[in-house]
């Protein structure tokens, strides 16, 4: 167990939340300190309507069976996570846990997840941007850039954000690139590595190396692979002990509902037998949608991916838009990025059902036909 003085991410903290901020106390957070039979101290309504019974009391803000359940997934300590409503929040949590408003920065390698300058903007705190080098169909990390401008003290940056595999690139950075990151940032920022689609590669997640880097939290979603992003469910995962508690201390008292927590467990139970076999088929349609859209002559390239979706150039940026047009005239949306300078000509396809694929590779042979 870390406690604060041998942490090195509470250091990193903003000074105003490590030196006066105190967590609530929640009813529910304090019922496991006090026995009692009749609970009347979170002003609850004891009178439930039919077929809600049990749902008329708060619960804690880290449900137990949730925990044990994504910790038997992630195989990883209990103490490490920290569930949130979607990774979303865990973003929108470290940032202003670290970033000063108006003086503190993020550093992120554009094109990237668009949700870490979001909340960024949000909390004042400025998205310094050192962009993926594009090399052939490569999106690689330009790390030396990485590390001279984190630890350039006119930036700065508390949090990196790393997005591995990448969204929209779909690709996966070398394992070695992120540690050497990690180990240079350490002492200057937290790194934080987003998981969301681990899954779908055979990389290994950063969560079994965490003890071996101090500054590291990793972000995690049952929103992917286990097909609950409806349900907002993620989590930080993070060696640091004393980190993880303060992370608990400034979230809200009671984020996860009941509901949820229980369908993410039982997603999490039927995960064990049917994980492997949800990959391996989202990884074929990947592998038939990437070869079909290969050959319409309107695609310049397919990126690799590493993920349940596609990054697809079109030749022009007119080509990318009557694509994505005659797909909404048979009522599929796919995700329209051509216009931005990074992505330019590019769509992000998800993999879809098998029906929604073949519909899909259907529309990319019609429009190879007209040419
Ligand atoms: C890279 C990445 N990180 C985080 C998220 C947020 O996921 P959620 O809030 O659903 O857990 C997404 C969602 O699309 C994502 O693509």
């Amino acid at each position: 167990m870390k406690n604060q003085e041998n942490s090195a991410l509470i250091p990193l903290i903003r000074e105003d939340l490590r030196q006066n901020f105190t967590p609530y106390s929640s009813a529910a957070s304090e019922m496991g300190k006090i026995d009692g039979a009749h609970y009347l101290n979170a002003n609850e309504n004891p009178y439930p309507f039919k077929g809600l019974e049990g749902y008329e009391r708060y619960d804690v803000q880290q449900p137990p069976a949730l925990i044990a359940a994504i910790a038997k997934n992630y195989q990883t300590h209990k103490d490490y996570i920290v569930a949130t409503r979607g990774s979303d929040e865990s973003i929108d949590l470290l940032i202003r846990m670290f970033c000063a408003a108006g003086r503190d920065a993020i550093l992120t390698c554009p094109p990237t997840f668009g949700m870490y300058k979001i909340y960024g903007s949000l909390q004042g705190a400025k998205d310094v941007q050192v962009p993926l080098l594009q090399e052939s169909l490569n999106f690689s990390l330009d790390v030396e850039s990485i590390i001279k401008t984190a630890k350039d003290p006119q930036q700065h940056i508390k949090l990196m954000f790393l997005c591995c595999p990448n969204s929209p690139t779909g690709n996966l950075f070398p394992p070695t690139d992120i540690e050497k990151i990690i180990q240079e940032l350490e002492g200057y920022a937290a790194v934080v590595v987003d998981e969301a689609y681990i899954n779908f590669t055979r990389q290994d997640s950063f969560v079994q190396k965490l003890e071996q880097f101090p500054n590291l939290i990793v972000l995690r979603t049952l929103s992917k692979i286990h097909a609950l992003a409806g349900e907002r469910i993620g989590c930080a995962v993070c060696a640091d002990t004393a980190f993880t508690t303060f992370m608990r201390g400034c979230l809200a008292p009671y984020p996860v509902p009941k509901s949820v927590a229980q369908n993410a467990v039982e997603a999490l139970r039927q995960a064990e037998e049917r994980q492997e076999e949800m990959v391996c088929k989202i990884v074929k349609s990947r592998q038939i949608l990437a070869e079909a859209f290969t050959q319409c002559p309107d695609v310049e390239c397919v990126y690799p991916s590493e993920t349940n979706f596609l990054l697809v150039k079109f030749i022009s940026y007119n080509a990318a838009q009557h694509f994505i047009k005659q797909a909404a005239a048979k009522n599929i949306i796919l995700r329209d990025i051509s216009a931005k300078e990074d992505t330019q000509n590019c769509l992000r396809i998800s993999v879809g059902t098998e029906e929604e694929n073949e519909m899909l590779i259907h529309l990319a042979e019609t429009i190879a036909k007209a040419a």
